[in-house]
Order: C-alpha cells, then sequence, then structure tokens
C-alpha cells in the first residue's frame, strides 16, 4: 500500500467536533511535550525535518520561523487556509475532519518563535470548516489550551478566525494580510517581507494549514526520522487532492518519492473505462500540464522546477483523451484574467490578452504570430508581475509548448490549409 496516513490517521477515527476524542488519540501529545522544550530546539527539530511549506512555493518551514523568531514586540501566526487554487480540497478535510491538529500545529510554532496572536484565514465558501474551526477555538479555550497561561504555564496564545470573501489572489500572502486586515485583496511590493512587516506592519508568519500540521508529527518521530520518510527532493509525505478523469478521486496521503503515475493508478485506480491519459495538470490551474510518458516522476522532481512549479499545494488532475488541449488552457487564462487583483499591470492587461489568443487556438485561428505572442506575453507575466499569481499562471502554456508542441503545430496548419471554422 502506498498510502501512508500521518495527518489523516485520526480522519473518520475521531468526532472532530469531540476535544476529548482528539485527546484520547495522542492530541495535544505534543504541544505538551514542546512545553517542556527549549523553544529554539524546536526550531531545530523542525530543520532537521527539512520541512518545506505546503501552500505551494515549498520553501523551508525553519527558515521562516528563525528569521521570524529573533523579531521583538507584537508578532503574529496565520494559517493560511484560503485554498483557492483550483483542483486542491486538502485543507478543507484538515480543517473538518481533525481541526485541533492545525491549533496544536499553530501553538508549537507560536511557542517556537515566541508570537502571542494568531489568525486561521478561511476561504468563505467553506463554510462548513468555518463553522468547525470557530467551535474548536472555543473548546481549545475552555480547555485552557487557548488564552493566557496555556496548561497552567507562562505561554499565552490566542486565534482568530478571519473568513476570506472568496478571491483567488486573498491566498497570497499580502493580498491575505490586507484582507485581514479589513481591505481589498492586493499585493504589496516586497521586500519588507511579511516575516519583518505584515498584518498590521507587524512582523507575521504565515503557513499553510498541512504545514501546522505536519509540527507535532516532527515531534513525535523526531527531525531525523521525519527526513527519512521521502525522496532526495523532499521529506515527509504529501496530501494529494486527486480529480478529474479517474475512478477514485479524493484525497491521499503518500510520503514524498511516491510516483504521479502510482497516485493516479494505485489509488485512483486509473481512468474510468480505461480511456487512454492525454495529459495531467500538476498543482492546480497554475500548475505544469504534462503527458502521459512523464508520470514516472516522483511527486516533487526537480524537473517542474524549469517551470518554477513543482506540486504546488499537491493537486493531480486527470485528463483522458477526450479533452482538447485548448479548451483546458483557455479555462485557465479565464480563471486568472477574473482573479487578478489588477494592482499590476502586466497581470490586469496581460491576462486578457493571452485569453483572446489561446481563444484563436481553441477556434483553429492562430497563425504563428499568434504563437510567438502567446510565448512571448506568457514570459513576460511570468517575470514582470508582481506577486505569484502572475510569476504562475503561465505555466499551462509553457509547459505545454514544451511537452505537446505538435497540438500547436497541429493547429496553425489547420488554419493555414484554409479550414478555419
Ligand atoms: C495567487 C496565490 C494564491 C495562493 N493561495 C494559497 C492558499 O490558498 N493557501 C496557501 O497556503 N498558500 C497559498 N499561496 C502561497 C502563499 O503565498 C504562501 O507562500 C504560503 O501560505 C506559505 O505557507 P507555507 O510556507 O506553509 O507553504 C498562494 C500564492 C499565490 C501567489
Amino acid at each position: 500500500m502506498i498510502e501512508r496516513r500521518e495527518l489523516t490517521k485520526r480522519f473518520d477515527v475521531i468526532n472532530p467536533f469531540d476535544m476529548d476524542d482528539f485527546i484520547a488519540h495522542e492530541g495535544y501529545d505534543m504541544l505538551k511535550k514542546a512545553l517542556t522544550m527549549d523553544p529554539l530546539k524546536i526550531i531545530d527539530e523542525i530543520q532537521t525535518a527539512r520541512l518545506t511549506g505546503r501552500g505551494g512555493a515549498g520553501f523551508l518551514t525553519a527558515i521562516k520561523m528563525n528569521s521570524f523568531q529573533t523579531e521583538i514586540g507584537v508578532k503574529y501566526i496565520v494559517c493560511n487556509a484560503d485554498e483557492g487554487e483550483p483542483g486542491n480540497f486538502k485543507d478543507r478535510y484538515l480543517m473538518e475532519k481533525d481541526p485541533h491538529q492545525i491549533i496544536e500545529g499553530m501553538l508549537i510554532s507560536a511557542y517556537a518563535t515566541g508570537a502571542l496572536k494568531g489568525y486561521i484565514y478561511i476561504r468563505g465558501e467553506y463554510r462548513k470548516a468555518i463553522t468547525i474551526m470557530k467551535h474548536t477555538i472555543e473548546d481549545a479555550r475552555a480547555n485552557h489550551y487557548l488564552g493566557t497561561h496555556i496548561l497552567d504555564t507562562n505561554f499565552s496564545f490566542d486565534i482568530e478566525v478571519r473568513r476570506g470573501a472568496g478571491a483567488y489572489v486573498c491566498g497570497e500572502e499580502f493580498a491575505l494580510i490586507e484582507s485581514i486586515e479589513g481591505k481589498p485583496g492586493r499585493t504589496r511590493v516586497k521586500p519588507p517581507y511579511p516575516a519583518q512587516k505584515g498584518v498590521y506592519q507587524h512582523p507575521t508568519l504565515i503557513n499553510n494549514v498541512e504545514t501546522f500540521c505536519n509540527l507535532p508529527f516532527i515531534l513525535r518521530i523526531g527531525g531525523e526520522a521525519y527526513q527519512n520518510i521521502g525522496s532526495r527532493y523532499a521529506t515527509g509525505t504529501k496530501l494529494i487532492s486527486l480529480s478529474g478523469n479517474v475512478q477514485h478521486k479524493g484525497l491521499y496521503e503518500v510520503p514524498y518519492g511516491t510516483t504521479i503515475r502510482q497516485v493516479i493508478q494505485e489509488l485512483g485506480g486509473g481512468t474510468p473505462n480505461n480511456r487512454p491519459i492525454k495529459m495531467v495538470q500538476l498543482g492546480g490551474a497554475c500548475g505544469a500540464i504534462i503527458p502521459e510518458e512523464l508520470l514516472d516522476m516522483d511527486i516533487d522532481n526537480e524537473r517542474f522546477e524549469i517551470f518554477d512549479s513543482k506540486m504546488g499545494a499537491g493537486a493531480i488532475i486527470v485528463m483522458d483523451d477526450s479533452h482538447d488541449l485548448f479548451d483546458i488552457i483557455l479555462r485557465n487564462m479565464e480563471f486568472f484574467a477574473h482573479e487578478s487583483c489588477g494592482k499590476c499591470t502586466p497581470c490586469r492587461e496581460g491576462h486578457i490578452q493571452l485569453v483572446r489568443l489561446v481563444e484563436k487556438f481553441v477556434l483553429y485561428e492562430a497563425t504563428e504570430q499568434d504563437y510567438a505572442s502567446l510565448k512571448s506575453l506568457a514570459s513576460v507575466i511570468h517575470e514582470t508581475t508582481l506577486c505569484g499569481l502572475g510569476q504562475t499562471s503561465p505555466t499551462s502554456i509553457k509547459s505545454t509548448m514544451e511537452f505537446f508542441p505538435e497540438e500547436y503545430t497541429k493547429r496553425i496548419a489547420y488554419r493555414r490549409r484554409g479550414r478555419s471554422l
């Protein structure tokens, strides 16, 4: 069995509304252990584990914690539960099925870095998750796991839920910070980074839901044992949101090192009716689209770095041979054109032009000049936008130009032969 259930092991075992049930299943044990440790030793363990952020960018968590820990005065911890990337649903499951695990991770992080206040920023559409997280926080507070003098120690920390209004860009760190402050979700120019100036201009540590859930796991088995799980590219386990043309869509937890094909075939049961897989999009709308021949790569293979994108937050979207490549790319580009916050010109105007160009391929009207324009505009947007939205949005175009060049040439040749629609 290729699954390794660590962060999901309590799913459907405990009642998410029952704190005693969580405690009876090792819940808050690692918080209690952490409170006996030197805070810096906790960060050391996370460093040894080589934990990377699970929100998409894959940055080393200990580096962020270290730099945040040295800041003094008021500082905040934020749990990013915006999960607006199409194809991702892992954070919703974590919140709905094991919510105290997230609070435990945030508490460990706060104790290690000296933060007194935290926010969980949840996308507005996740109504059930919002209800559960609010209930969980109240229970934790009533039982002295949140508030002042937690478990009769000198450690104090509290958490507030902030509900997003449904903008994809609000998952981006600075747009999220603006939104927490009650402003429209728009990115900021960086530096300074959130660890220096974040919420209300105070140092802020932002991590993804799944990243926080890894902290109790690391303390339980130790950093050394944790870094032995996975591959040479990445350590630990990864939650995969599997969707599209597979028989068993759903959430799976596998160690890094598992291949994309194993996830699709062994866990997903392959395509319905055994139709051939034409392409797979990794990470979500901002991820690379790869052909069937590349499915034997690890889920976090460095080869994807050529597109500045690896697995993102862990979506695998399978598409069989009934799909048109350009329909998929068009849907992605329309999504980004709609979700651009409008602050910077390349993103605001560029995505509208990308939609127009991709539409020409969809309608068999594209020329070689359109291909050249699409290629150069994709690069310009990638290189000049202010935030990660535009830096990653052209990935489906760039990756398909690399892996499916014949699809582009066939479309252009079709028009040249005078058979445009
Ligand atoms: C447009 C955009 C949307 C994002 N959405 C999310 C999101 O929904 N959840 C998330 O954790 N990170 C998201 N990110 C990444 C965050 O900016 C940030 O890197 C992450 O929350 C850091 O946490 P980590 O280090 O634990 O991954 C997004 C980034 C961009 C550019």
